[in-house]
């Protein structure tokens, strides 16, 4: 059937430009989940990563691109050929593959950092482009800053670029410092100017320094775009990107004005959200549009009653089309197996049998302490269970003395492949004790650069869900866990930061 509505590609750049958000890296096992949930949600573009900036980022673009069914995957590449060859051989075994090569245009960028001029940078464009054609039919080419740049000069570096085999540009407002009439503007003006415009997809890249990022995407997308960049939870340097989940459901809800059409299911948008606030410990402003805790919460009278009449009065959309479900039943320690089944399945999780066994023991646990289960905690335990499956580092015992009589101490067992490990320490509040107990066992010189903690739930029998980042040598990593004992979760955060630590020490050594 067909709607009449243009289709927009959607390309999704949580695990490069996301990535680059200060203290925001992943795991290669998380991008790969990632990009599993992307794959479902029916993202068109995956930007997997930068392959030429590490070992570790090659890899993690070579596996996803292997493991990809049909999205495109893309990595990023700088101008240089050897960059270029890095990316067209990190994504060679994708069925889809693309290289999305960029070089500065603007003034002051070309200038400052690239210190070439105008004609240098045409000719690496040619270059750049041509290199990359020779990799893969598929070629996106991006001018960076191209919102702050001579027009005269942004049309030659476009010209350049088609003549030389781009099939996508991509204008970016790198510093988040258009908006959306003058952003809108430039595009539509770029598709009529440029010749064999129609040859190629044009594309929004924007940046949310001024909080206008979704807001000049859309008007890119009126005025002729049809791909839009963006970023689960607006990931991204600085501000972030534009955010995925409001194009999305912005291009849905408003089709009657922006006739427009993605191809993403959107009830997996609250799960994508959940699942990037949890990789990388960076949690959603409670309202937060779509995805934030409060998006479909009522909280005074006059609106409550509303919504009890007919939830169009203060509605818009309908919290099942973004995964969030309206009526949540509410579980127990009476409810059984296949209660709990049919609930994760609501949530979005397929589980074999190991692990549902385990989530169901572990549910059981939770239920004992807490009266009532709410899909927040089910989610917060289940995500909990699949990334404490992967570390290195356990928590296996832990007791704490805290109080106003001092000094507060923590005697901590961990296991360590396989091996017990004792410590007992003392420290400037229980926390302080916990986390100088788990250094005396593990020797290490990372600095604590988040604590974080967050109630699941409301209440004071609520799970407590405790991110940790810390940073050791221009490394960086978070670790997140969840449990109704607040220390408990630091304590495995902390264990979970740490092995996850390890692994990028240990890739570096290799590399
Ligand atoms: O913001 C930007 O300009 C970018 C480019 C690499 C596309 O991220
Ligand atoms: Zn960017």
């Amino acid at each position: 059937m067909t709607t009449g509505k243009d289709r927009v590609l959607i390309f999704d750049t949580t695990m490069r430009d996301g990535e680059q958000s200060p203290g925001a890296s992943m795991t290669l096992r998380e991008k790969i989940d990632l990009a599993q949930l992307l794959e479902e949600m029916k993202v068109d573009i995956c930007e997997a990563g930068f392959a030429a900036a590490s070992e570790g980022d090659f890899e993690c673009v070579r596996s996803i691109a292997e493991n990809a069914k049909e999205m495109v995957i893309c990595s990023l590449a700088r101008s240089t050929l050897s960059d270029i060859d890095k990316a067209g051989e990190a994504i060679k075994k994708a069925k889809r593959p693309r290289i999305h090569t960029f070089i500065s245009t603007s003034p002051v960028h070309m200038k400052h950092k690239l210190r070439m001029g105008e004609n240098a940078v045409l000719e690496a464009i040619g270059a750049s482009v041509s290199r990359a054609r020779q990799h893969v039919d598929d070629v996106e080419w991006s001018p960076e800053d191209a919102t702050r740049t001579d027009w005269d000069f942004l049309c030659r570096a476009i010209d350049t670029a088609i003549a030389s085999g781009a099939t996508t540009i991509n204008i970016p407002d790198t510093v988040g410092y258009s908006h959306p009439a003058e952003y809108g503007a430039l595009i539509r003006r770029l598709i009529e100017t440029i010749p064999n415009s129609d040859k190629v997809v044009w594309s929004t890249h924007c940046h949310n320094d001024l909080g206008m990022a979704v807001a000049n995407s859309l008007a890119g997308v009126i005025n002729g775009a049809r791909q839009v960049e963006c970023a689960i939870n607006g990931m991204g340097e600085r501000a972030g990107n534009a955010a995925l989940e409001e194009v999305v459901m912005a291009l849905k809800v408003r089709g009657d004005s922006m006739p427009f059409e993605t191809a993403i299911d959107s009830q997996k948008l609250s799960r994508a959200s959940k699942m990037v606030s949890q990789i990388t410990g960076f949690p959603v402003q409670y309202n937060k549009a779509i995805v934030g805790k409060n998006a479909f919460a009522h909280e005074s009278g006059i609106h409550r009653d509303g919504m009890l009449k007919n939830n169009q009065t203060y509605e818009i959309m309908d919290p099942e089309d973004v995964g969030v479900p309206s009526t949540s039943l509410i579980l127990g320690k009476l409810s059984g197996r296949n209660a709990f089944r049919d609930k994760l399945q609501a949530l979005g999780y397929e589980l074999e049998q190991d692990p549902l066994n385990d989530a169901f023991r572990r549910f059981k646990a939770l239920a004992d302490k807490k009266k009532h289960v709410f899909d927040e905690d089910i989610i917060a335990l289940v995500d909990d269970q699949l990334t404490g499956a992967q570390e290195r580092i356990k928590v296996a015992s832990l007791k704490v003395m805290a109080g106003t009589a001092g000094p507060q101490t923590a005697e901590i067992e961990l296991e360590i492949d396989g091996e017990i490990h004792a410590a007992q320490s003392q420290g400037n509040g229980p926390v302080d004790a916990v986390f100088n107990a788990i250094r005396a066992i593990t020797q290490h010189e990372a600095r604590l650069q988040l604590y974080q903690v967050h109630a699941v739930t409301e209440g004071t029998d609520a799970q407590a869900t405790v991110s940790v980042r810390l940073a050791e040598d221009g490394l960086v990593s978070t670790g997140k866990a969840s449990d109704p004992d607040t220390l408990v979760a630091s304590a495995r955060a902390y264990c979970h930061a740490l092995s996850k630590l390890e692994v990028r020490k240990r890739k570096r050594i290799a590399a």
